[in-house]
């Protein structure tokens, strides 16, 4: 029979998904990266590596203090029982951690304080005085997210302490006019107070060549190798109490910023396993293991990982991350998730209604290793589940099975009809473990795939169910039906760390041990099965309904900040109003911009003459979702000179900050060019 593995010594990996802050829900969302990391870590254990998938909560900073008080509970018991809800999640979609635990953790405290000390020891920490604004309503420095006021490079109103999303520049929200406090309403004052910082310029070269070794996609590398062209900042470590983290060492009322703790956090969890199962923790971490580490990430933490955390892990002496692996955002039905679209949707509600397998196969199935964003059409998703999993993979086994129970006493033949049919399907076997090990896990499904259509294609080209019928041929069907079984056996094999639930139901039926990687190599005959039960239903629209209907209703919690409402404005006549041109206008074309992360490039027609306008709307519409669109626009906006050009308008949205935001768009029977009034 043919190898399916080269026999190798197993390789010893750690692998990680991010750590999911301890104050909201998971949702589909988060869901894509657990599950691409999930499958990986599976396929890993399956062909007999040594591999340790590990998790936790990120359990500090202002958001989840603030969530503690607004829900009055401290934040130790928040966190906690955040952590048992995400567990829960997790669980329920068949995510096999090896360890969640939490960064609120001795293990972590001490790894926090080890890495910072080591990397003061070495001449790596700096510290100044710095202005920083400071509501005194709340008495607290307020972090760049918690202020809001006018851009200073081209005037836009509204806008965060750290960045412009109407121009893109970023700032210090010390630079803000007309700044407020997002947390009280006030407007805050400038206070002076002494910070630590990480010198990230001593690592240039480090990072350079870390950058230029492979150690991550090739867009991210450019990303960040682009901040290389210039002196690379300081990275701001502390913060001042109240703060809800770790006291730094020898200082006082400062804290280690969330972000320096959480990447700690992957090491503190593994060390809580290692100790927990007598696991040697520095053959791991020591700065030339052979042992493997690999991040998952989402691309939007990626300097976090890529630039900030090895450089942190190579001056305190530690091994840095084989791979830094980041995947795209996810859409649903083509947009970003919206509450009033009920696309929103918690883990918790789609398992409510729907398998978590549905989900994991769907997502495997648009999972590649690029970092561009993917979509959850809802249609599309049934489709592929009712008529490629359940259509062509699972109904292989009730085919076959049926006729081996009843005609055949459960006994499989001892020969197969076509041996070299499943030497080709043993032989996939490369194929199909090279695109899992490098997360090209689409191509994966359609391998799958295609062996699937070929044995039902050989079923029907046998048609068992005629040959039953007659006592000369019957005997014929025992070895097709064993044919089909088997090649539906490799299958599962594959398919295996995409669908454990279905993998563990075939081996029940079939009466075997735990599948390994090896098993598509050897056939299974002369072997007595167990009674079929049917492995997977289809999807009911039904159930995609209630998904939907059950996230539009639910009250879901968001961190603290950005589900406030803004204050209102200062009171205006209706003169004040009346200088404001609002049209209807339709927007004609919508593109990305180059170099911007926020923008979209838009072509509206008024009606008598069309415009392009840039609009801060890129992290909620896919642009081609726009073209026909009718919307509202400010007419008379002065036109403002951006960087990537004269924006001639402006676009307008409803939302809540960061976390959403809602395109206008007139009743029906509106037109382009009409005043709003
Ligand atoms: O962005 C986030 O959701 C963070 N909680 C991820 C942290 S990953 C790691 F660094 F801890
Ligand atoms: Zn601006």
């Amino acid at each position: 029979m043919h190898p399916v593995v080269s026999p190798q010594t197993p390789r010893r990996i750690l692998v990680t998904s991010a750590l999911p802050y301890a104050n909201g829900q998971i949702h589909l969302g988060h869901m894509l990266e657990y599950i691409q990391t999930d499958i990986w870590a599976r396929f890993q254990r399956l062909t007999g590596n040594e591999c340790y998938f590990i998790c936790a909560s990120d359990a500090h900073g202002t958001p989840i203090m603030l969530k503690a008080e607004q829900d009055g509970i401290e934040p130790i018991k928040l966190i906690e029982k955040i952590r048992m809800e995400h567990m829960r999640d997790f669980g329920e979609f068949l995510i096999s951690f090896d360890n969640f635990h939490s960064t609120h953790s001795e293990e972590n405290r001490q790894y926090s304080e080890l890495i910072y000390n080591r990397l003061k020891d070495k001449g790596h920490i700096s510290r100044r005085m710095i202005r920083q604004l400071y509501d005194t309503e709340k008495q607290m420095f307020l972090p760049d997210r918690f202020v809001k006021g006018t851009c200073p490079f081209c005037g836009a109103e509204d806008q965060y302490g750290d960045n412009c999303e109407a121009c893109g520049n970023t700032y210090s929200p010390i630079d803000l006019i007309n700044p407020r406090s997002v947390m009280s309403g006030s407007t805050p004052v400038e206070r002076h107070s002494e910070q630590l910082f990480f010198k990230l310029e001593d690592f240039r070269q480090f990072l350079a060549d870390w950058l230029d070794s492979g150690h991550t996609q090739k867009e991210i590398a450019n990303k960040q190798r682009e901040l290389l062209n210039e002196e690379l900042l300081e990275w701001d470590i502390s913060r001042n109490a109240p703060y809800w983290g770790f006291e730094i060492p020898d200082e006082k009322d400062k804290y280690f910023y969330v972000w320096l703790d959480a990447p700690i956090g992957y090491l503190a969890s593994f060390r809580n396993y290692c100790d927990r199962h007598k696991l040697d923790f520095d053959e791991f971490l020591k700065p030339d293991s052979k042992c493997e580490v690999y991040h998952f990430i989402g691309k939007d933490i990626a300097r976090f990982h890529t630039l900030f955390w090895p450089a942190e892990l190579h001056g305190a002496d530690f091994r840095t991350p084989t791979a830094v692996w980041a995947h795209g955002f996810l859409t649903v039905n083509g947009q970003k998730m919206s509450k009033s679209r009920g696309t929103f949707i918690t883990a918790e509600t789609y398992l409510e209604h729907l398998n978590p397998e549905y989900l994991r196969y769907y997502f495997a199935g648009k999972l590649d290793d690029s970092i561009d964003d993917l979509d959850l059409n809802l249609d599309d998703f049934k489709v592929r589940v009712n008529t490629d999993l359940v259509g062509k993979l699972i109904n292989i086994a009730s085919r076959c099975a049926g006729f081996i129970t009843r005609v055949f006493d459960g006994q499989l033949s001892e020969q197969l009809p076509d041996p070299r049919m499943f030497e080709e399907f043993a032989k996939a076997s490369e194929a199909i473990a090279t695109a899992y090990e490098s997360r090209q896990y689409s191509k994966v499904t359609r391998l799958i795939m295609q062996l699937a259509d070929r044995t039902n294609q050989y079923i029907d080209n046998e048609k068992p169910w005629v040959l039953v019928k007659e006592d000369e041929t019957r005997k014929q069907v025992q070895g097709i039906c064993t044919q089909g079984l088997n090649q539906f056996r490799q299958m599962m094999v594959y398919a295996k760390p995409i669908l454990p639930n279905i993998a563990a139901g075939t081996e029940a039926f079939l009466d075997i041990e735990t599948l390994v990687w090896q098993d598509a190599g050897t056939p299974l005959l002369d072997h007595r099965i167990k009674p079929f039960k049917p492995l997977m239903t289809r999807i009911e629209d039904r159930q995609i309904d209630r998904v939907i209907e059950d996230s539009r209703e639910s009250d879901i919690e968001t961190p603290a900040i950005s589900s406030e409402f803004e204050p209102l404005a200062e009171e205006i006549g209706i003169d004040d109003f009346s200088r404001i041109d609002l049209r209807v206008a339709r927007i004609i074309n919508a593109e990305q911009v180059d170099g911007s992360d926020k923008l979209l490039r838009l072509q509206v027609d008024l009606g008598d003459s069309t415009r392009t306008i840039f609009s801060g709307i890129k992290s909620a519409y896919q642009p081609e979702s726009l073209v026909g669109r009718l919307t509202v626009i400010v007419a008379n906006l002065a036109p403002r000179k951006m960087r990537f050009g004269l924006s001639e308008g402006m676009v307008l949205c409803a939302g809540t900050g960061d976390q959403e935001l809602y395109l206008l768009e007139p009743d029906s029977g509106a037109r382009p060019g009409m005043r709003i009034t």
